[in-house]
């Protein structure tokens, strides 16, 4: 982290009175700082706390005395090299979304041209108010990396979505996002597969499962934010996918479908992340009209499908990484150590249907990595996004 440098924005929320300790980690971690803020956030924290932990002067003022030879909301732009907002009003993000620069803050952001961090805080109904939502899309469409708040007690009184993540949290993916390692990511290519796998049964009916996709764009999101090309096939999601030139999306709404398109692309890819649920299964015969109800009990003949995880480690090259997800709900561990050899994986990443926010359709996740060597990675429960930077930082680690 030794010189790099880092402007600190902070808006007008309760949360402002830890942004210091944000601040105080980027310092002692060798990076030089300087603070942006409005002037509602010196309601919430003083200029002097965030001058000493800086050791930095403040800006909260566009126009003052000192300095009147420079623009400086445009020195301190230039000078930087990433840019965080934490925490981050429903008023800056509506601001920067609709590129509105009416002080120090949102004047020097819109003149930033390289990495935008934004740690949002505020009240949950005014965090999921479409507008605001709607705005956030807008940014993360752009390249921001939105650092979504947590579930938890609000100084409103209110509990629910809108904490901001700790300054440790927050920390953490500005260190990853600075780290030279990132850079490798860059001229490379991923396949990543997210969602269900459907198959079908009639006309009407198919076999499926609960995976809503999630977990797959964030692992896509998160390789395209630090530079990757991605290619992502995703099944039956029930996440809405955003126009990233980075991400191209391919369909595989079935089991062979998505084999398809995962053995074809694979040869061309760095590697691949490969967390779709895929059916194990298909029917043998797929009748065209809806099969009628009747007195007698019904079987299908189901066959298997064919591992697309399997496949592509037997196809692996020695510069390719593969990784897998194993869902389990008894003997975890050792289930997935199996799966990691015998689909010949880089790494697996485990995840087990009895803890509590883990699994299908959850915002939340909690995972252990298994590497080669058996050794256990185990983090605690996450957001979906924050698992999957966790997931793509340990990818960087293996190339
Ligand atoms: N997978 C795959 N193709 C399949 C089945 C699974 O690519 N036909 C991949 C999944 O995307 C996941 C990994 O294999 O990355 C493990 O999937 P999981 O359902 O946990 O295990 P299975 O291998 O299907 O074994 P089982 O269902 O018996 O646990």
């Amino acid at each position: 982290m030794k010189s790099k440098r880092v402007v600190v924005a902070i808006s007008g929320g309760i949360a402002a009175y830890k942004s210091p300790l944000l601040i105080r980690l980027l310092v002692k971690s060798g990076c030089e700082v300087k603070v942006v803020t409005t002037k509602n956030a010196l309601q919430f924290v003083t200029e002097t706390t965030l001058r000493s932990v800086s050791k930095n002067p403040v800006y909260s003022e566009m126009f003052h005395d000192n300095n009147a030879d420079e623009i400086e909301h445009i020195s301190i732009a230039d000078w930087a090299d990433v840019f965080v907002v934490a925490p981050a009003t429903a008023n800056i993000i509506g601001k920067y979304a609709n590129g509105i620069a009416d002080d120090v803050l949102s004047t020097t952001l819109l003149a930033f041209t390289k990495k935008v961090f934004f740690a949002p805080a505020m009240n949950s109904n005014m965090y999921h108010s479409p507008v605001v939502q709607e705005n956030i899309k807008k940014l993360e469409q752009r390249g921001v990396t939105i650092i979504s708040p947590v579930k938890g007690e609000l100084a409103c009184g209110y509990v629910g979505d809108g904490k901001m993540v700790e300054p440790q949290d927050i920390f953490e993916i500005i260190k990853t996002f600075l780290s030279p390692n990132n850079q490798i990511l860059e001229r490379k290519t991923f396949l990543v597969t997210a969602g269900a796998t459907y198959e079908k049964i009639d006309a009407v009916r198919f076999i499926g499962n609960y995976s809503s996709g999630k977990m797959g764009y964030a692992i896509a999101q998160t390789l395209a934010s630090y530079g990757a090309k991605v290619k992502l096939i995703v099944g039956h999601i029930s996440v809405e996918l955003d126009n990233n030139p980075n991400i191209e999306i391919i369909e595989g709404k079935t089991a062979e479908q998505m084999y398809n398109a995962a053995v074809k692309l694979f040869p061309c890819c760095d590697g691949a992340i490969l967390s779709a649920a895929v059916a194990d299964y298909t029917p043998c015969a797929v009748s065209d009209k809806k099969i009628k109800k009747a007195d007698q009990s019904l079987t299908l003949t189901l066959n298997p499908t064919k591992d697309i995880l399997a496949s592509l480690g037997k196809i692996k090259t020695d510069k390719q990484r593969l990784v897998g997800f194993a869902l389990e709900t008894d003997n975890e561990i050792e289930n997935a150590k199996k799966k990691l050899h015998n689909k010949n994986l880089d790494f697996i990443v485990l995840n087990s249907l009895s803890d509590k926010g883990a699994g299908f359709a959850t915002p939340t996740n909690k995972i252990t990595i298994i590497d080669k060597d058996e050794s256990l990675l185990p983090f605690p429960l996450k957001t979906k996004k924050e698992v999957a930077l966790d997931i793509v930082n340990h990818l960087i680690s293996k190339l």
